[in-house]
């Protein structure tokens, strides 16, 4: 016996949320910047597969049907009554940055997982097969391009290209996707799914500052990621003259402060800009620095923006190159993505769950990445937010959206699964 198809649903938040604090045991560590538990499970190490091993666990137990394509993306798919029909996909990342919370990600796999534990028990089908996506390497800070696992479901990067990707150790992801037995054999290039929703915590203030619960995402801002070498040349500290020295410490300080400079003129509107990784050899106390790494990272909702942002900062290394005698610099492109609108009529539909829930909400642009950007040049695609606590501090151990921001998410993302699964 099947239900009559309700108007809207409600899930367990006792079990989306007793979901988020076992998988957040995966990879926990104590903090101790912040005097909490964190979570460590970058891309493809031990902590990964046996979050990876335990999200298909409760994949499995939720009856879903379970296949992994060679990038180690993982689908769980919940059949519909119509055989031909393409289906609602939804889902997110559950691989961490080094200093993660419970949530990142996290939320819109295990969201997925209590949409389908929320229809079974309800005995509700669908019209369309409905899938929980969860894709590898979202963060990017192991292998160092972000969306990996979605940009190459979706075409836009190839699967030679991430699996040639190298980690700080030299260990390439291909190596670690099969050592970790995180590959499986099906093609990675993912059919046109009918549409994508992604629940996902918002990761900054503007929720709170509004007082609503609910975020309608109208878009992606773009990332462009460098890393930059500095070549200088170690001297003894004591007794280099200052006109000598091929200083790379002092280059990547100026990159720095020029890049702060460039955002605080407001020349480049919207522009966030960081230096998060930076290190410099031999990094010994009596020698000038030989050689510095950096990354940058810098984000803009303006695509013209960011293109004029990036030809300042070429500029800069090169004027960096003439300023000491022997200094030279180079660039490797990490990652590039452009301003990615998402599709009206899904954002319409979650805002009507979201109405239909009776819980506020606006519209917003997201300024971090996501693999519904990717997702996006497949099918109509849109997010769900959900509110944070502590101005939504996010890659950090005190990231917390409370249990019932979480669960009014998961709420919103039922019912849009629900009707988008539905849609002729
Ligand atoms: C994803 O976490 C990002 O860096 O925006
Ligand atoms: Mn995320
Ligand atoms: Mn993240």
């Amino acid at each position: 016996m099947t239900s009559p198809t309700p108007e809207k649903i409600t899930v367990n938040g006792d079990r989306l949320w007793q979901s988020l604090m076992d998988l957040a045991e995966i990879g926990a560590y104590d903090d101790e910047r912040t005097g909490l538990r964190g979570v460590n499970r970058l891309a493809l190490t031990d902590a990964d597969a046996a979050g990876r091993r335990q999200v298909i666990t409760w994949m499995e137990q939720a009856c879903l049907t379970v296949r992994i394509d060679r990038m180690g993306n993982i689908y769980g798919r919940r059949e519909g009554t119509d055989p031909h029909a393409t289906p609602v996909l939804t889902g997110s990342h559950i691989d961490s940055v080094a200093t993660a919370g419970a949530f990142d990600g996290c939320l819109g796999v295990l969201g997925g997982i209590e949409v389908i534990r929320t229809l079974d028990e309800r005995g509700i089908t669908t019209r369309r097969p409905i899938e929980v996506g969860v894709f590898t390497e979202e963060e990017g800070v192991r292998f160092g391009t972000d969306m990996l696992g979605s940009a190459v479901a979706a075409g836009r990067l190839t699967l030679d290209y991430a699996h040639a990707l190298t980690d700080r150790d030299g260990l390439t992801l291909g190596d670690e996707l099969a050592r970790t037995g995180s590959n499986g054999p099906t093609d990675v290039r993912l059919t046109p799914p009918h549409a994508y929703v992604e629940c996902h915590i918002e990761q900054g203030p503007v929720l709170a500052e509004h007082n609503v619960e609910i975020g309608v995402v109208t878009g992606v801002q773009g990332i462009s990621w460098q890393e930059i070498t500095i070549h200088g040349r170690a001297a003894h500290a004591g007794t280099t003259p200052t006109h000598l020295r091929a200083d790379a410490g002092l280059a990547a300080a100026q990159i720095i402060v020029h890049l702060r400079a460039m955002v605080d003129s407001g020349e480049y509107e919207g522009l966030r800009a960081t230096v998060g990784h930076l290190i410099v050899h031999p990094d010994l106390t009596n020698i000038v620095p030989a050689r510095a790494e950096l990354t940058v990272d810098l984000r803009n909702p303006d695509d013209a923006q960011m293109a004029r942002a990036e030809r300042a900062l070429a500029a800069l290394l090169e004027d960096l190159e003439g300023s000491q005698p022997g200094l030279s610099l180079t660039t490797r492109r990490m990652a590039k993505t452009a301003y990615v609108p998402f599709d009206t009529g899904v954002q319409k539909v979650i805002a009507q769950a979201a109405d239909d829930h009776a819980l506020d909400h606006i519209s917003l642009l997201s300024v971090a990445g996501h693999d519904a950007q990717e997702i996006a040049a497949l099918c109509p695609t849109a997010m769900i937010f959900v509110r944070g606590e502590y101005d939504g501090i996010s890659h950090n151990p005190r990231e917390y959206s409370t249990p019932q921001a979480c669960t009014h998410g998961v709420d919103v993302l039922a019912t849009t699964c629900l009707r988008l699964a539905n849609q002729d």
